[in-house]
């Protein structure tokens, strides 16, 4: 007779098999993604499924009963200890006797996992450098000596196909007890890049272990470090946390911590402690949020810009700070968490860091290339990771190009006179009557708009205003005829509100009196207008270079990143004159695409292989050296812009 027929849903994938196979085994041969940690002894039950019975007109096929062998005494004892669900079997278990269809549950093909990316959904394929298995180690014996660990690779091998085991002597030596404790069966951590030609021992535990296993994903701001606890099992992520860079202590922007490394003996060692010792502890402060130790986590990744990379690396940044800006490595890193001096994870935590595109250009916007792949796009896509620098990306299937933006700091609320970092209490919407020329704001903390009954009760005091919160507020006061193309405020005769009050020789528009919600009186002033002129200037001139370089007067659409990127609304930023004009249905944003990337590249070692050959592939666009960039940079002070013509806000 003619070997079973066995189809897997939902993979749609079939084939014959001799009777007898186990599922998992037909599973593996004919490429279905079914999960198993204790390579088929009956332990882990990762790799259950639900067999179908009767018709499947679909597949023209009908189950019998009886196609699957009965229980055998170990799934019976699983059943007994641990439940098994109605329905399911342990497809390493059950062998396939005549035709089937066997669904695979999605708990049991936990090799996917989405991650949120800008307009889709996206499944990655989870591919962690950092795996579980189980293992029966032979014991040792007089008349053929080996070592524990010799032993070890050679069970691993046999078992899994493991061909090089290293073991860092922290987790060597923890082999012996452990192997004896679990009577020589044993669960371990490996750990290997996508450079690595090893398997590296990371944990060990005892038989078997359900797994404890947590990667974080980390972006290093120069303002905040946010970090993402993930199970490296699933890709979930179990909580995220953020605590601000202690190294703002040392200068609040990049080129200020670059002279203070400049200036001072051992300025940079100083700020590499710093950053360290505040990445440990927020490792341990999320790791004791969902109640886990930070032993547990196994894994690093990080993405930040030149500056941020150098520090934590503990490489002295002040090449960065000066022309030809170059960097010590632009190469992707795999370390020891131990070598950073990180401390309290896993003694042999392991850590990668993103390659960096050039030494403006880190491995923060590596990480967004990464999310966002423009070089992937079919249609010409500009994105944008706003923050204190502008790092901006051009591209599509025929290349993308990168440079990175001198914005300065007005975006993120500083160097503005009410300008203060988004928090509660922060003005982050605006509104300009064009009629009557009043304001309506919202605060952050508050859903309520400041004309509406209530406000004030709920909104608490109002302190400031925070980036998105002064380009509404500009984009506004220019549609509403309260400031020239030139970015002039006009006088309160000429705008036609005592709103514009006289400010010394220029005028200031005012938002916020300051009596209803109490807190200080809040006005953009000529000096705040000037400031975001030089920012959104320097945003757009980057972008333009870009399109020179490619050859192009317009692109298809534009992606706003970054946690700003995320709070900025397409038609203000088009209204300034940000961003190069396309119609608004083509601005989205992606979020914060710099951790997307460092989360996909923690959760996949195929996706650290991809962005490092991708980042070789980006061409990079020096803006410092380029005299076109002052060109477009005055062109772009006007507000739009002096000459472009931007007719999809007129439309
Ligand atoms: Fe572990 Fe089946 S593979 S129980």
């Amino acid at each position: 007779a003619e070997d079973p027929l066995v189809i897997f849903t939902p993979s749609g994938k079939r084939g014959r098999v001799p009777a007898g196979t186990p599922v998992l085994a037909a599973a593996r041969r004919l490429g279905v993604d079914l999960d198993s940690v204790c390579g088929g002894r009956g332990i882990c039950s990762k790799c259950q499924v639900s067999p179908g019975r009767g018709d499947f007109p679909k597949f023209g096929v009908t189950v019998a009963p009886g196609a699957l062998s009965a229980w055998n005494e170990v799934e019976a004892r699983y059943d007994r200890i641990r439940g098994l669900k109605e329905g399911r079997r342990l497809g390493c278990q059950a062998q396939i006797l005549s035709d089937v269809v066997i669904d695979v549950p999605p708990e049991s093909q936990v090799h996917r996992q989405v991650v949120r990316k800008s307009a889709s959904a996206r499944e990655i394929v989870m591919d962690p450098a950092t795996k579980l298995y189980f293992v029966t180690v032979p014991e040792p014996d007089m008349h053929e000596p080996s070592g524990d660990l010799e032993r070890l690779a050679a069970a691993l091998k046999e078992a899994w196909g493991i061909e090089r085991l290293t073991a860092p002597l922290p987790v060597l030596s923890r082999l012996q007890p452990v192997l004896r404790k679990g009577k020589w069966e044993v669960t371990v951590a490996l750990h290997k890049g996508h450079r690595d030609e090893a398997h590296r021992l990371i944990d060990l535990w005892p038989g078997f272990h359900e797994g404890r296993l947590y990667g974080l994903a980390i972006d290093l701001g120069s303002t905040t470090i946010a970090a993402h606890l993930t199970d490296l099992r699933n890709g979930t992520v179990k909580a995220s946390a953020g605590v601000m860079n202690p190294q703002i202590r040392f200068g609040e922007d990049l080129m200020s911590r670059v002279s203070y490394a400049m200036m001072n003996e051992g300025g940079a060692a100083e700020m590499t402690a710093a950053v360290r010792d505040a990445i440990s502890r927020l490792a341990a402060e999320i790791a004791t949020e969902v109640g886990i130790e930070a032993r547990d986590i196994v894994e690093a990744v990080f993405v930040c810009n030149p500056v941020m990379h150098h520090l934590l690396l503990g490489i002295d940044p002040v090449e960065l700070g000066q022309a030809p800006f170059a960097l010590a490595t632009s190469e992707s890193l795999s370390l020891d968490a131990a070598e950073l001096g990180l401390t309290g994870l896993s003694d042999a935590a392991r850590v990668f860091v993103l390659p960096c595109i050039a030494g403006h250009v880190g491995a923060d916007a590596a990480a967004v290339a990464l999310s966002e792949e423009p070089g992937k796009s079919e249609d010409l896509v500009l994105v944008v990771d706003v923050g204190t620098n502008a790092e901006i990306l051009l591209g599509d299937r025929d290349g993308v190009l990168a440079c990175s933006s001198p914005t300065g700091p007005a975006f993120e609320g500083a160097q503005i006179s009410s300008g203060q970092r988004a928090a509660p209490g922060a003005i982050e919407r605006v509104e300009i009557d064009p009629q009557t020329k009043e304001p309506r704001f919202r605060v952050i903390g508050c859903e309520l708009w400041s004309d509406e009954a209530g406000f004030a009760e709920q909104a608490g005091t109002v302190t400031g205003i925070c980036g998105s919160g002064i380009i509404e507020a500009v984009a506004e006061m220019r549609m509403a005829g309260l400031l020239d193309a030139k970015g002039l405020i006009g006088s309160a005769e000429q705008t036609g509100t005592d709103r514009c009050e006289a400010e010394g020789r220029t005028h200031a528009y005012l938002i916020h009196d300051g009596t209803e919600a109490g807190g200080p009186r809040i006005t953009v002033t000529q000096g705040d207008i000037r400031a975001i002129q030089l920012a959104k200037s320097a945003l757009y001139a980057g972008a333009r270079l870009l399109m020179d370089e490619r050859g192009v007067d317009a692109v298809g659409r534009v992606v706003l990143a970054g946690a700003f990127g995320a709070h900025i609304s397409p038609k203000h930023a088009m209204v300034l004159g940000m961003i190069p004009d396309v119609p608004l249905d083509k601005v989205t944003s992606a979020g914060n695409a710099a951790g997307t990337g460092a989360r996909i590249a923690l959760c996949s070692v195929a996706a650290r292989a991809r962005i490092e050959a991708e980042v070789r592939r980006i061409h990079k666009v020096e803006t410092a050296i380029e005299p076109r960039f002052q060109e477009h940079f005055v062109a772009a002070n006007a507000i739009p812009h002096a000459t472009a013509p931007f007719a999809n806000l007129r439309a």
